[in-house]
């Protein structure tokens, strides 16, 4: 019979930007009120990237925070997953970017992106448990990172308000023997119905005419909020119920629920439907905004900051996004 290895999350490390854009700021610029997002979003404030400044400079330093954190020197980290839909560039990857800067002491490291939207982080995390419970890789940086600011249209209110910028990593390995900490479950799944919801639009053979561009000719977001919303809210309780079922596990042996931060009420409707108390649900919406694929890692490390989470708690972790893509996980710190 073949053993398999636990997973776990041996080091975390994030960079955020320390450009702050503010509601009262957006309401310089499109036809908003700090009280429209706030009471509709949760949003108060977003971090975002300035002009000229790089997603792999953000994803190489949280990396780097990362091996530190867990004390893994970089020569033994065998994968790099970049997990964006706001890379840099399409070619070559933004986690071959990453490993250039991360430099020589990384020898041939497998790297590549992976792109779930706002699931990114989950989708990244089965498959590196995967990867690692079947002995395929030792050391797995699992790095989520956007750039919002790059693909956003400043004359959009209805979708300008709403996303932040950011990068956050993991460090994954197997678990010690003996340990119960690590990845429990995990689950992703996806609804191709949902892919004219939200859309980043490129020039390319799916619109030759481009005419959703903005003046400049980049690409930008596009999303119908109200279809999104609702299928958020009923996925939210669909993923919980699937990864806690593979867990073995119910809702009140959960320490915290740390949720995809896109919207308040969302996270708000979905907790109450799992019933699960609203203390134990991470929400940070209101200073960082949708960071899309960070915003789960970027919980964690909120968590750690502020000395909430110990060692043995349990956590829960959803998201949902552009696709539709869904993805949850249970994991023992
Ligand atoms: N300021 C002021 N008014 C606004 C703004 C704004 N920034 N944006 C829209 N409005 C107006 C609309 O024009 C509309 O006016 P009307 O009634 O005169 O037509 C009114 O406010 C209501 O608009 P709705 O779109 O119905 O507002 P809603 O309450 O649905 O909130 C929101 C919009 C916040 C986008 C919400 O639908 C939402 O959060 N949806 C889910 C988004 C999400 O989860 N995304 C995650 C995935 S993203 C990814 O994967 C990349």
């Amino acid at each position: 019979m073949t053993s398999t290895l636990r997973t776990g999350i041996l080091g975390i490390g994030t960079r955020i930007p320390d450009n702050v854009l503010t509601n009262d700021d957006l309401a310089r610029i499109v036809d908003t009120t700090d009280e429209w997002i706030v009471t509709r979003t949760g949003i108060r404030e977003r971090r975002l990237l300035s002009p000229g400044e790089l997603l792999a400079d953000y994803g190489a330093e949280a990396a780097r925070r990362a091996l530190d954190n867990a004390g893994v020197p970089l020569s033994e980290v065998d994968l790099i997953l970049a997990c964006t839909y706001t890379p840099d560039r399409l070619c070559p990857s933004l986690a071959c970017d990453i490993h250039h800067r991360l430099g020589p002491e990384l020898g041939s490291a497998a790297a590549f992106d992976l792109n779930a939207a706002c699931s990114g982080f989950l989708y990244g995390l089965h498959l590196a448990d995967k990867l690692i419970a079947t002995g395929t890789h030792r050391r797995i940086l699992l790095i989520a990172l956007e750039n919002h600011s790059g693909i956003l249209d400043f004359t959009d209110r209805s979708t300008c308000i709403l996303f932040g910028d950011g990068a956050s990593a993991v460090v994954l390995g197997p678990v010690e023997d003996g340990s119960d900490s690590g990845i429990y479950a995990t689950c992703i799944g996806a609804d191709g119905e949902g892919t004219a919801h939200i859309q980043l639009l490129h020039d390319g053979p799916m619109h030759p005419e481009s005419p959703h561009a903005r003046n400049d000719g980049q690409p930008y977001l596009r999303m119908n909020g109200r279809e999104v919303f609702k299928y958020a809210t009923r996925v939210f309780g669909v993923a919980l119920d699937e990864v806690l079922a593979l867990a073995g596990m119910s809702t009140d042996q959960i320490d915290f629920l740390i949720p995809h931060q896109a919207n308040m009420r969302i996270i708000r409707a979905g907790a109450e439907r799992i019933h699960i108390a609203p203390e134990r649900v991470v929400m940070n919406i209101e200073r960082y905004g949708n960071t899309a694929s960070v915003s789960i890692p970027l919980g964690i490390t909120d968590l750690l900051a502020e000395g909430r989470l110990k060692k043995g708690d349990t956590l829960a972790l959803v998201a949902f996004g552009a696709g539709y893509t869904y993805g949850a996980a249970v994991v023992k710190w």
